[in-house]
């Protein structure tokens, strides 16, 4: 802690309602010197306070384009990482609680990456045959392997246009680290099953064989989200029973059955469009985390729409709710105070690679 730091512990007290002024205000005081950017799952409390809310393809391209000293990104580790790489020397970004990650970011690390490229790199020619994508859920220290190795990053609102660009440069994709993500897009390209494969990670060789490998045109990562796991193609089977004209929106983080049976999917900021844009009297069933699928029921319920969350059970990003009331004022009183905490600073030698595949991806997705 900074010699002149304000404390967390006297924060944690406040009620989210004594927070929510002294927010405000130490908003008013920071002026432009500040941008909150705010991801579509945070809860409302933040989410209220954010300057510019989005999906991760839309906060990267506002932080790229931000001329704000701070960056206080209420969203995960990653999406802070992606603000501090595509923003200026002079700016700084935040991010309200360090323990705010991704559990599928952590599915793949730098080391395990690089094992895959080299036993990859025994059975073909992977520096000439793959492009490595990773999907903006990873760690700064893997776009910047993509960035080395002539790949790309993807998010889920342009996985198809990144997915088509990188096979048009090699014939093979290693993509990371969610398999959902990939296949549901790969298929959607036309790409077979059979030809994406499956890593496992934790075998040599990612349990494949050397045909198998040969033959894929996507390798997937064994990595998933376990928000977007909980979400059954049973349950859409059940609400359809009862509602035959609804229609069923999934985030392509979710399995393969269920965006087979979703009428719509999409990345978050999709869904919210394509909701918003629907008649009134449209009900909807929707496969994605808990508070977005929230903020969309209390806004259509003023427009005659009827939105359900798709599973039968709660379940939330346990990692975007870390960032709270408490933590967003810590950290702007301790701004006002003249004290940057939770700074995201990505090393020099991994951010300028992890730059590239950032820019590429938004060069051939604007
Ligand atoms: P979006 O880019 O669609 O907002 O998704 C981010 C995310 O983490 C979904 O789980
Ligand atoms: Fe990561 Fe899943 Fe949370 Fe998105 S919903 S931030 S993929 S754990």
């Amino acid at each position: 802690m900074g010699i002149h730091e304000l404390a967390i512990e006297s924060f944690l007290a406040l009620t989210d309602e004594q927070c929510e002024e002294r927010i405000i205000a130490a908003k008013a005081k920071l002026g432009n010197r500040l941008i909150i950017l705010g991801h579509h799952y945070q809860r409302e409390e933040v989410f209220r306070h954010a300057d510019f809310s989005g999906d991760s393809l839309k906060l990267s391209r506002q932080a790229a384009q931000s001329g704000a000293e701070y960056i206080v990104f209420c969203g995960v580790h990653f999406m802070a990482e992606v603000a501090d790489i595509l923003s200026g020397p002079e700016q700084k970004a935040i991010l309200p609680d360090l323990a705010a990650g991704c559990s599928m970011a952590d599915m793949a690390s730098l080391d395990k990456v690089e094992r895959a490229w080299q036993e990859l790199s025994l059975i073909l020619d992977a520096d000439n045959q793959i492009t490595p994508v990773t999907y903006i859920n990873s760690a700064a220290n893997l776009k910047a392997f993509c960035g080395r190795h002539g790949g790309i990053v993807c998010t889920s609102g342009n996985a198809r246009a990144v997915l088509e660009w990188a096979l048009n440069q090699r014939e093979q994709v290693l993509f990371f680290p969610d398999q959902h993500l990939g296949r549901n897009t790969g298929y959607r390209m036309g790409i077979p099953l059979e030809q994406m494969v499956v890593w496992d990670f934790d075998q040599p060789n990612g349990g494949l064989t050397a045909a198998q490998i040969h033959q894929a045109k996507l390798i997937l990562w064994d990595g998933f989200c376990s928000v977007h796991q909980v979400f059954q193609p049973e349950h859409i089977d059940r609400f359809r029973a009862i509602y035959p004209d609804a229609k069923v929106i999934s985030h392509p983080e979710a399995s393969f059955e269920v965006c087979q049976k979703s009428d719509e999917v999409g990345s978050t900021e999709y869904i919210i469009k394509t909701v918003n844009a629907s008649p009134p009297g449209t009900r909807w069933l929707i496969g994605t985390e808990l508070n977005l699928v929230n903020r969309l029921a209390k806004i259509g319920q003023a427009e005659g729409k009827l939105v359900h969350f798709m599973s039968p059970t709660i379940c939330m990003c346990s990692t975007m709710f870390r960032i709270d009331p408490q933590h967003l004022l810590w950290t702007l009183e301790n701004l006002v105070a003249g004290q940057v905490v939770n700074q995201i600073k990505v090393p020099i030698e991994e951010a300028q690679p992890a730059r590239v595949a950032l820019e590429q991806m938004l060069a051939i997705s604007a």
